[in-house]
């Protein structure tokens, strides 16, 4: 896989300053960079976006149906454990994808241990911080 897209769901454009005793230090800005130079470096290409809106997101990945993009990379945030709307649009789009938390959803409060999207992801990462995402994006690129 070539081309990945990277999905961010509400509130984490806060990363760095939202409780980063959960959620870390490094900025939204620092892992899309992060991942963007590791995509080219690998000879990919890696895009990414975020938005507080479900609808956005949603109109994101139905784009994605058609933009060339091959696989995803995708923390819906609070929606994970809501939204009806973004699993459907997901299995709609039928590209794979990995769902990632920065932090581990499975020690937290129990409302944050349903995902709705979890059982039409590839895989599931939780709780190894930003570094989640860069295992995401090599395993994706790794994938034929
Ligand atoms: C999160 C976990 C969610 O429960 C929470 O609503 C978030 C971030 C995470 O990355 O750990 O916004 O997806």
């Amino acid at each position: 896989m070539q081309t990945i897209l990277v999905l961010h769901g509400p509130n984490l454009n806060l990363l760095g300053m939202r409780e980063p005793v959960i959620y870390g230090a490094t900025t939204l800005e620092a892992i899309d960079q992060r991942l963007r130079e590791h995509g080219e470096a690998r000879g990919a290409v890696v895009s990414s976006f975020q938005s507080n809106w479900e609808g956005a997101l949603i109109d994101r990945i139905h784009a994605a149906r058609q933009d060339g993009t091959e696989g995803m990379i995708v923390n819906p945030g609070g929606l994970t454990h809501t939204s009806v709307s973004l699993r459907d649009a997901l299995a709609a789009a039928a590209l794979p994808f990995i769902e990632v938390h920065l932090s581990n959803v499975h020690a937290r409060e129990p409302f944050r241990q349903v995902s709705y999207l979890s059982p039409i992801a590839l895989g599931v990462i939780s709780g190894l911080g930003a570094r989640g995402y860069e295992l995401a994006l090599d395993y994706l690129l790794d994938k034929a």
